[in-house]
């Protein structure tokens, strides 16, 4: 057709064009989605013809290539009843058919729901469910953001160290294994300052969208560490992208604020905070900018480090006039990384090199002393004692050095491996200091002993999640290649271990099942960590492992669109395949076990729900919806489903609710959502559009959301945050 032709003077801006065509393939490929559903359908249907056909044919024996347990159920479920499980079938009376199911749309698809016996006189749509009654409270987040942010960790008067994650900003108190937090922000905090007066915090945010698709304004604001109050809100509207460097004046008794926007132009902007507004802006350079600080003594004096730069910057009236650092007959670095300042004035500046370069007082054009190759690598933080020592910490080398008043080696310590190199030093109280590295973990230690983890947590994306039956401990995995086993009330990984995407529990805890993006899945020793078995089924992602409650099935559930069933003995020490379950045309997402253990029910990537039954023929699909209308499930991970149906806001794609679980008493149900959101619904959820309760903190999308065995506590995951946040419930 003509408007397939990009030449054609069609007169429209190529932007306009191009989203046009994306639209058009967004609407085929979810026409080719519908098709393949429909057939698949079909082809179940037709399966289940040529079952009753034999049934009926007395011979009753499997037939040539056929891959389904050819011989019908003698239970009666399957047998009698399966053709009154279609609307459409003659055989079964259309209005009572209508009273007994409930559809819904995503994508344009039909899901059809089936109503329990129980429920299809009193169920009309207009009831009204209640809020929940209970609430969940952040009570822990495990992570910090170390990969790609700097100067962001300090210890405060109050003893707690301060952080940030996601969009949450911490206050840790490690003595007292407690930690407050900040909420404020509604998307990823990117930089974070204190002020002089030791209690006033800055905390600068990214730009964001909201899940009705608003812009979300990047913005400073600035809190009261005591109380978590508010103080002022800067800058929304003025940033464009991020506010990436953020920092208190010091000597005018901490009156302004400067920050930088990482927008192209890295604009430096200068605030009276309290007033709320600005006093100067420049644009500060074309490359990167890592740092900006002012100067200790002088108030008018900033100092900006990145890219190929060292800027000093002085302010006079709504003027910022720039003196860049020459580094003369010395080679410019490609990056000077940290920016700190010595007891008489002097900046000190460690870069890209693994050079530290001091700039005197008064001479800042002019380098004036020089510690050449201090670190092997690049020097990411740099930290000046109350005593006026100096401690770096190396990017490459992972060392921490302290160097002496005239910049002499004292006394070195090193980051264990595991953690990565140093990303920001922090003083702590007497030898004590704190290290933040750039695989996201918090160390403590001293010189004179060494340094041990305080704060843990994933580098990349996790959506594995289950929780121990019994004990106060879960276990997440990611695509880092990690296993957690976490203890909620330590904090801090019992063991870790590659790799896996989906995890699950032995209903007896002495074992735990993970799935690979492979489609190899393993059982791991839960004390031990030992590798109990390894299987492989398929060579796509595992998305669910999950053990009947009774312990005597696994079922493996994959993106090659089947669902694998293996029988397991000895306690969960032994496997053997006894069934697959086919009839998805599409990947499967989601899984629960019968609280008998003798069905489960899949949720499909093109939002199918089908049943399978364990009994006479393993993983054999059911088509009767009297079958299976009337079932208990022992989980309600699946997002689909008559009981949760009420969790999908107006106008969903499908796309944007990841998981969901029930609470052990059946009192609620938590869903983790596209939009950094947890929510939590009372169970059953059978209402269109039921209220929530609605907690922020992610800064991406929720991968995965699980209650702890006794429903003290209910754990939830990030995507791109890589964050896993524990509420407590109230
Ligand atoms: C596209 O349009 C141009 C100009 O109108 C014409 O010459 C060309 O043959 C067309 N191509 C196709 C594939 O229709
Ligand atoms: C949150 O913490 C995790 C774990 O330490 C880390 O991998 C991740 O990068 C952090 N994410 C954000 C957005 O702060
Ligand atoms: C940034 O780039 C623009 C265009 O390339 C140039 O005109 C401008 O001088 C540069 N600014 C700085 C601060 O280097």
């Amino acid at each position: 057709p003509d408007d397939d032709n990009v030449s054609a003077g069609s007169g429209m801006e190529m932007d306009d064009r191009l989203s046009h065509l994306e639209q058009r393939v967004q609407l085929q490929e979810d026409e080719i989605q519908l098709l393949k559903a429909a057939l698949a359908d079909a082809l179940r249907r037709l399966g289940c013809c040529e079952e009753i056909t034999q049934a009926s044919s007395k011979k009753g024996g499997p037939t040539k290539g056929q891959s389904l347990p050819s011989k019908p159920l003698t239970n009666g479920y399957v047998q009698t009843k399966r053709l009154s499980g279609y609307p459409s079938s003659p055989s079964s009376p259309k209005k009572e058919v209508l009273m007994s199911i409930k559809r819904m749309f995503l994508r344009g698809r039909p899901i059809t729901m089936h109503i329990p016996d129980q429920l299809r006189e009193s169920y009309s749509l207009d009831h009204k469910v209640a809020l929940p009654e209970r609430k969940l409270k952040l009570q822990w987040v495990y992570g910090y953001r170390g990969r790609d942010c700097r100067s962001n960790l300090y210890l405060l008067p109050t003893g707690e160290i301060v952080y940030f994650n996601a969009s949450v900003v911490v206050l840790y108190n490690v003595e007292e294994q407690q930690q407050r937090h900040y909420l404020g922000h509604n998307d990823d905090v990117k930089c974070l300052a204190i002020h002089p007066d030791m209690v006033t915090i800055a905390t600068g945010q990214v730009a964001g969208t909201s899940k009705d698709g608003k812009a979300l304004q990047p913005h400073v604001r600035v809190w009261d560490s005591v109380s978590l109050n508010t103080l002022h809100v800067i800058g929304a509207g003025v940033f464009d992208r991020a506010v990436t460097c953020v920092a208190f004046s010091k000597s005018n008794g901490g009156a302004h604020l400067c920050a930088v926007d990482d927008a192209n132009d890295h604009i430096l902007s200068v605030w009276d905070w309290q007033k709320e507004k600005q006093l100067a802006e420049v644009k500060c350079s074309n490359d990167s900018v890592l740092g900006a600080v002012f100067h200790p003594m002088e108030a008018n004096l900033i100092v900006t480090c990145g890219k190929s730069h060292i800027n000093f910057w002085t302010m006079e009236g709504s003027t910022l006039t720039k003196r860049q650092g020459l580094f003369e007959k010395h080679e410019k670095p490609k990056y000077v990384l940290c920016v700190a300042f010595a007891g008489n004035g002097d900046a000190i500046t460690g870069d890209s090199s693994g050079n530290i370069y001091i700039w005197a007082k008064g001479h800042y054009i002019f380098k004036v002393q020089v510690v050449s190759g201090a670190h092997e690598g690049g020097i990411f933080s740099l930290c000046v004692l109350k005593d006026g020592t100096l401690v770096s910490g190396g990017g490459k080398d992972r060392r921490v050095l302290l160097w002496d008043h005239d910049y002499r080696k004292k006394s070195e310590i090193e980051v264990p491996e595991a953690f990565g190199p140093v990303r920001t030093l922090a003083e702590g109280k007497q030898d004590e200091l704190f290290v933040g590295t750039t695989r996201n973990a918090v160390l403590r230690g001293s010189f004179s002993g060494s340094l041990t983890p305080i704060v843990q947590g994933h580098t990349d994306e996790l959506w594995g999640l289950d929780v121990h039956p019994s004990t106060e401990q879960f276990v997440t995995c990611g695509q880092d290649k990690q296993v957690y086993l976490w203890d909620t009330s330590s904090h801090l990984p019992l063991w870790s271990k590659d790799p896996g995407r989906s995890v699950g529990f032995h209903p007896s805890g002495t074992v735990l099942a993970v799935g690979t993006m492979t489609g190899r899945w393993l059982v791991l020793d839960t004390d031990t960590r030992d590798l109990v078995s390894m299987h492989t089924d398929g060579n796509e992602i595992i998305s669910a492992v999950k053990y009947s409650p009774d312990g005597v099935y696994l079922a493996v559930a994959s993106h090659d669109n089947f669902v694998y069933i293996y029988s397991v003995t000895e306690n969960g020490r032994k496997y053997s395949r006894v069934g697959k379950c086919t009839g998805h045309s599409s990947f499967v997402t989601h899984l629960d076990w019968s609280t008998d253990s003798q069905f489960i029910v899949t949720n499909s990537g093109d939002y199918e729900i089908l049943f399978y039954v364990m009994y006479n023929g393993c993983g054999k699909h059911i088509t009767s919806a009297d079958a299976v209308r009337n079932l208990e499930w022992a989980t309600s991970t699946c997002v689909l489903g008559f009981n949760v149906f009420g969790i999908w806001p107006e106008g969903a794609d499908g796309t944007d609710i990841n998981a969901l679980c029930k609470s052990h008493d059946n009192n609620l149900l938590a869903s983790a959502d596209d939009f950094g959101k947890v929510l939590l619904f009372s169970n059953p959820c059978s209402q269109p559009r039921a209220p929530s309760h609605i907690y922020g903190g992610h800064s991406s999308h929720v991968t995965n959301v699980a209650f702890l065995h006794d429903d003290s506590h209910l754990i939830s995951t990030g995507g791109k945050d890589t964050s896993i946040l524990q509420w407590v419930l109230a």
